[in-house]
């Protein structure tokens, strides 16, 4: 266990989770705190956060909601600075607020894509310039985690806006990876492949969820809590020491299917 420890603990970390009032970014928020880390779950609604601070407090983890719209860039100062004040400093940042849109192509307005850029892509940008900046003046090892999509690496269709918002999260990731290696600040895009749970109108109908599977060499979904070893790899700066600027996908064989 010491081996174990030695490279996955996240004891005396602090971990700012946005989106983790959600299905995934709430199940790798429970992960980071069963690992160590004092965990700032970031979302709209205070609400949908009382389930994963009520899972982290009942094995004796620490956490705390932070209610940010994050499609504000005040938004995202004003959770720096709440999360200096109280928790005294950041090591880990989780970038998972995302929302999918089924539109087609030709239909898809202005203000539809903008407000779906803004989400999925904008918010990302500006939390890592406000906790990039924070990072290089902090000066010690740091962690972030992106959260894209397959939908970002290849064509899946039907959520046209979604993806490429997506795909600007994969490239920024290694972008950001190459400028900030140099002060140990370590940036890296975990791509789940389909894990419905909280996303069942973003699969759509039967046909479409039947579809997925038959790409699918495990001929399932994922489930959240198959993203906690890649989280906790990701975050820990031990067993993660020399990962930046790549993905890990974990889909369940989707993307190495073809024919
Ligand atoms: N579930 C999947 O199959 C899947 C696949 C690939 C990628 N992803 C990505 O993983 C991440 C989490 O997805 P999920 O399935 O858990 O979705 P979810 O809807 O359960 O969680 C998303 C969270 O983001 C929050 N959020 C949305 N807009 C926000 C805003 N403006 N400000 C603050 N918080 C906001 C929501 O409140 C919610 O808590 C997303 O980025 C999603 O795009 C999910």
């Amino acid at each position: 266990m010491d081996y174990l420890n030695s490279l996955f603990s996240l004891d005396g970390q602090v971990a700012v989770v946005i989106g983790g009032t959600g299905n995934l970014c709430g199940s790798m928020g429970i992960a980071l705190a069963r690992a160590g880390a004092e965990v700032i779950l970031v979302g709209r609604n205070p609400e949908s956060a009382i389930e994963k601070l009520a899972a982290i407090d009942a094995f004796g983890g620490k956490s705390w909601f932070h209610k940010a719209d994050v499609t504000r860039r005040d938004d995202i100062d004003d959770l720096l600075t709440a999360a200096l004040l109280r928790s005294e400093k950041v090591d880990i940042l989780v970038n998972g607020a995302g929302v999918g849109s089924g539109t087609p192509f030709l239909e898809i307005s202005d203000s539809e894509i903008a407000q779906l850029m803004d989400i999925n892509f904008n918010s990302v940008f500006h939390a890592c310039q406000i906790f990039g900046d924070y990072f290089i003046k902090r000066n010690e090892p740091c962690s972030i985690i992106n959260m894209g999509s397959m939908a970002g690496r290849m064509p899946v269709s039907g959520i046209f806006a979604y993806s490429a918002a997506k795909a600007a999260v994969h490239n920024l990731s290694k972008n950001l990876a190459r400028e900030w290696a140099e002060h140990d600040i370590r940036v890296n895009t975990l791509v789940p492949g389909f894990f419905p749970a909280a996303e069942a109108s973003r699969l759509g109908d039967e046909m479409r969820a039947l579809e997925i599977l038959r790409h699918t060499p495990m001929s399932r979904f994922g489930n959240a809590d198959e993203l906690s070893a890649a989280t906790l790899m990701l975050a820990s700066n031990k067993a993660g020491s020399f990962i930046t600027g790549t993905e890990i996908i974990i889909d369940g064989g989707f993307s190495a299917m073809t024919i």
